[in-house]
């Protein structure tokens, strides 16, 4: 990615990643930028750097703007190796004894993934740095969405670099959000689902303080896809309205089938949804990657959950996904259970206590249908479908 001039003399000089699929779990099929930013002033100083893997291509597009020598001072907004993982190449290019600014936690962090000894300045929310005619202004949003993470602003440009929040893991020539269409929003509604969701009180407190303290804010600069310079108010609402986990009325119906009878039971269910004028969006689970499907949990009024009994236990596939679902909290959810069985029938019970372990309002005891639905096995699909359907729109 050749360096882009985002505003006068501050660059993105990170990079594409364009095939990755898979981050740490999560279904990237547009792949994704690492972003990190120059910012030329009296003082140069540098926004985070890009994964490991990177790095060369990283240091030849600083080389195109200045000598990287020239680095006065290095910014880490966040440990997490996607954006320290060149750390070590960029020191030593730079100087080891340059001074890298990042969180009290930062300090500790960095000090745990790499070894050398570096000189650390671990800042106080609040704090300035002069770069001459700009400051940077470090502001701490711990657990968004680790213990470390900051926020680098500058207020006189009214840019907020925002590390891995409002980013979207998407890999493209287009830079800023006015280049791309609604698109964007999947994928930064996918974001949020699948990295931020568990964060969402802590969202609300950030957001209700950027408002009491009045950032100004023209621009946002996430380390991950597009920067939003036409409308970051959208982002911003976006981010009100996912944290506030208030759900759409909409239900998924998420399931794994051996022999299609669990299947057919979600469809089932689904229609008895649909019949009370309600979304209802069946999923499969081994056609849809987890992180797609928590992508629409995350405003759906109700999951409904259905596995087929095999050994005793849930499928493996449905275990997975309510493991993931348990763990990013979704709030405010409607939960009911369904699965065929051959002899034992555990699966029902099994998702139930699930379900109640994440709080969701367990509306039915769920429906358990032995081998294959049979009419009035369809029947009592399709009642549990209008039952949901009814709770949603309440
Ligand atoms: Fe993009 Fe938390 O790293």
């Amino acid at each position: 990615m050749k360096p882009i001039e985002i505003a006068k003399n501050i660059y993105d000089v990170g990079v594409n990643d364009w095939n990755i699929r898979d981050f740490h779990g999560y279904s990237t099929y547009q792949g994704t930028s690492y972003n990190a930013f120059l910012i030329v002033d009296e003082k140069i100083a540098l926004i985070d750097t890009v994964k490991k893997e990177f790095s060369d291509q990283f240091i030849e597009n600083i080389s195109k703007i200045i000598d990287p020598k020239k680095i006065d001072y290095v910014i880490s907004n966040h440990t997490e190796m996607d954006h320290s993982g060149s750390l070590p190449r960029v020191m030593h290019k730079i100087g080891e004894d340059k001074p890298l600014y990042c969180s009290k936690m930062g300090l500790k962090n960095l000090s745990r993934h790499f070894p050398q000894k570096w000189n650390y300045h671990g800042v106080a929310n609040g704090e300035e740095l002069s770069l001459g005619k700009r400051t940077l202004t470090f502001l701490e949003t711990r657990m968004l969405h680790w213990p470390d993470n900051m926020f680098t602003y500058v207020k006189e440009d009214k840019i907020l670099f925002s590390s891995d929040a409002f980013g979207q893991h998407y890999a493209g020539h287009e830079k800023f959000d006015d280049q791309l269409g609604d698109e964007i929003m999947f994928h930064a509604k996918k974001y949020y689902a699948n990295i931020l969701l568990l964060y969402s009180p802590l969202i609300l407190k950030l957001l209700e303080k950027v408002t009491e303290i009045g950032l100004e804010i023209d621009m946002i600069c996430p380390d991950h896809g597009i920067i939003w310079r036409k409308d970051p108010g959208r982002i911003i609402n976006a981010y009100a309205k996912w944290a506030s986990q208030e759900p759409e009325q909409k239900a998924v119906v998420v399931y794994d089938t051996m022999w299609h009878s669990t299947e057919t039971m979600a469809e089932e269910i689904a229609q008895g949804i649909v019949e009370e004028g309600v979304i209802a969006k069946p999923i499969h689970i081994r056609s849809s990657h987890r992180s797609e499907i928590m992508t629409e949990v995350l405003d759906a009024a109700a999951v409904i959950v259905g596995s087929p009994t095999i050994n005793n236990q849930l499928f493996p596939t449905v275990s997975d996904f309510l493991t993931y679902m348990k763990g990013l909290k979704p709030k405010n959810k409607i939960g009911a259970a369904f699965g065929s069985y051959g002899w034992s029938g555990e699966s029902v019970k099994l998702i139930n206590q699930e379900l109640e372990a994440m709080k969701f309002d367990i509306i039915d005891p769920g429906v358990k249908i032995q081998y294959v639905p049979d009419q009035d096995g369809k029947n009592a699909c399709l009642e549990l479908g209008r039952k949901i359907g009814k709770a949603i729109k309440k």
